[in-house]
């Protein structure tokens, strides 16, 4: 490979163009195509960078020579993007969620590991420097009970709305959350769900659970339980709670609350995590070391769970991730 690693883009919306703003800042990068079924909006973030524009990503894959994929697509499209990465042996970034069920994410997880591709997941929460702080604070002293809160609006794009698109909010937000106390507390070996929705006039075609709860039990035998409502026109708390021994932590994308019984001392996050993952991907494709925190397989475990928790929801009882 060249010292310019060449990009290539599926799916041109909100993230996609976070994403490729931080690789402009990168100059060992090009962004060299953009794929979206909606050509216009291929068209439009191509033209930022002077990239080709295709509708169709394998289409964008024979045309051009590229080093690796950014796939950032709705959680329904999942399937066709990677297997057309993983055919042409081309490492890829994928946003979370892997796909809109667990099916898909397996193939592709196998896949990926047959073809021992560098793969990464937008799991940014794990390259907070905050988080990092927790984890320190928890491998000395590990939580036994854990709080996880996605309070918040509804995204008001059409895909979200639809369980069959979007996967409801357990699948689609929260599984940052879950991924979190993964991370921070180990695998869940039970979840049970409850939901509920309730008709709104704004979302005539929303068919998802807009109040949900998941109680955890985790391997190490901690508990938690996890709460997620669209209700909300604003956030109003995301993040994770852990509570150990003399310790209660309170996590969330901004800031980090360490709670030792002397007051409420905050530290703010500093630094732009989406910036570390991008950057630890880069130089994983370009051969260097690889310090990708949420390879591929390891996100498949989050999806695991957040998948049981959904299933639990609508289907009542205990599952075992
Ligand atoms: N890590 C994070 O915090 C974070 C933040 C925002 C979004 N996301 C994730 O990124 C994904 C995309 O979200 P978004 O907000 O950018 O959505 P979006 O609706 O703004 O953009 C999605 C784009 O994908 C295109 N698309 C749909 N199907 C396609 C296909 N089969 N092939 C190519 N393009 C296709 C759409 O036309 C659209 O332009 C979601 O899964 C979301 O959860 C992650």
């Amino acid at each position: 490979m060249s010292e310019t690693v060449r990009v290539g883009f599926v799916g041109a919306g909100i993230i996609a163009r976070r994403h490729l703003g931080d690789l402009a800042g990168f100059d060992d990068v090009r962004v060299v195509a953009v794929a979206d079924v909606a050509l216009e909006r291929a068209r439009e973030l191509a033209g930022s960078t002077g990239a080709n524009a295709y509708s169709d990503v394998a289409e964008m894959i024979e045309a051009e020579r590229l080093d690796a994929l950014y796939i950032c697509v709705p959680p329904f499209a999942h399937g066709k993007p990677e297997e057309s990465a993983i055919a042409a042996g081309l490492p890829f970034f994928v946003e979370k969620p892997l796909s809109v069920d667990l099916p898909t994410a397996e193939q592709i997880a196998a896949a990926v590991e047959e073809n021992r591709l560098v793969t990464a997941v937008g799991y940014h929460w794990r390259y907070l420097d905050i988080t990092e702080r927790a984890q320190d604070l928890l491998s000395a002293n590990p939580a036994r009970l854990v709080l996880g809160y996605w309070l918040d609006s509804t995204p008001p794009v059409a895909w979200w709305i639809r369980e069959a698109t979007g996967g409801g909010q357990f699948v689609e937000q929260t599984t940052h959350i879950f991924d979190l106390a993964r991370q921070l507390v180990g695998e869940v070996d039970c979840v049970q769900g409850f939901g509920s929705r309730q008709e709104r006039a704004e979302f005539p075609d929303a068919d998802i659970l807009d109040a949900s709860v998941a109680s955890l039990r985790f391997r190490s035998g901690a508990v938690g339980s996890v709460a997620s409502t669209a209700l909300l026109a604003w956030p109003h708390r995301i993040g994770l709670h852990l509570f150990s021994d003399r310790l209660a932590i309170e996590l969330s994308e901004f800031e980090l609350l360490v709670d030792v019984g002397k007051g409420r001392p905050i530290q703010l996050a500093e630094g732009d995590p989406f910036v570390r993952e991008d950057r630890d991907f880069i130089d994983a494709v370009k051969g260097g070391q690889n310090r990708i925190r949420a390879p591929y397989a390891e996100a498949l475990r989050t999806q695991r769970l957040a998948i049981a928790a959904a299933r639990s929801l609508r289907e009542g009882g205990a599952i075992e991730p």
